[in-house]
């Protein structure tokens, strides 16, 4: 007689995808015309319509995934306005707009936080740094936020007083993961038993960072440094379908093998821009 243990027998959780709601913009002025991350080479060329072409499929498989997706106007002369994770963060209705590090982006604040005024959302003016749902992640009922390279953490408190919410300060080390969204994936949009999960890379963050990941989610996707170089982890989930960089390959496995089901798209061409999959995605959460 064999006993089957949950080691061997484990049975799948079971996903559900959930309807989500989504802002992107358009890169018809995509370039990178300057420097302020890693990633970014200003003397080596671009190509402005592969970056749409790349960025369409990406806008057809939300729809084909059955999201509503919202599009704000890019303006030209800012060319990273097609990251809209940056463009706030958004929650209960209400959007906390951003205040860029840089000012080559500065002006995108204002512009994303017209969007939002003019769509039905209140606005909350931030007096702080911060560069939106780039740093700032929802789990559950938790706000996960990033900070060390881009958002200051005074932001963190701004944050939590304008949604009422806790938030866990976490802190980056490496400059090619200087955003949270770069470092984590955030799988389950809605809890599955009482429960979210992410994915991350452990070696983007500092030990205090790490002991509250490793305690908070005992039972994350720890991906590879090799997926995560390509910004594997920039990705996005319904809750089951998880659109990710068709380039990941080991992180696409361990999610099959959680029972998600991973998409591959190729953004090649926006990643010159230290950018992937979240990156051009803003939650809208009404
Ligand atoms: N070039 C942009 C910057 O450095 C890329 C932003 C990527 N966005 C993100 N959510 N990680 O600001």
């Amino acid at each position: 007689m064999s006993i089957a243990t949950d080691t061997d027998q484990a049975p799948a959780t079971p996903r559900r995808a959930t309807h989500r709601t989504i802002l992107m913009c358009r890169p018809d002025f995509f370039t990178v015309s300057y420097r302020i991350n890693p990633w970014m080479h200003p003397e080596d060329p671009t190509d402005t319509s592969r970056a749409v072409a790349q960025w369409q499929t990406l806008y057809d498989t939300y729809v084909g995934l059955g999201f509503d997706v919202e599009l704000i106007d890019p303006i030209e002369g800012l060319p990273d306005m097609v990251y809209s994770a940056n463009g706030g963060f958004v929650l209960d209705g209400k959007a906390y707009g951003a205040s860029f590090t840089y000012p080559e982006r500065q002006p995108e604040g204002p512009a994303y936080m017209k969007w939002f005024g003019d769509h039905g959302f209140e606005v909350a003016v931030p007096e702080q740094i911060n560069e939106g749902e780039g740093d700032f992640l929802l789990v559950g009922d938790v706000i996960l936020a990033g900070t060390g390279f881009r958002s200051d953490s005074t932001s963190h408190q701004e944050l939590a007083k304008v949604f009422g919410r806790e938030v866990v300060t976490l802190n980056l080390v490496n400059p090619s993961f200087y955003h949270l969204d770069t470092a984590i994936a955030v799988l389950d949009p809605e809890p599955v038993d009482g429960h979210s999960n992410i994915a991350y890379l452990e070696s983007a963050f500092d030990e205090e960072s790490l002991a509250t990941l490793r305690s908070r989610f005992p039972d994350a996707i720890l991906v590879s440094e090799e997926d995560a170089a390509i910004l594997g982890l920039n990705s996005y989930s319904d809750g089951y379908n998880v659109v990710i960089a068709s380039r990941a390959k080991g992180f696409e496995q361990q999610l099959r093998d959680r029972g998600y089901n991973p998409i591959g798209v190729d953004l090649s061409e926006l990643l010159l821009g230290g950018g992937g999959v979240k990156c051009c995605t803003l939650e809208l959460r009404r």
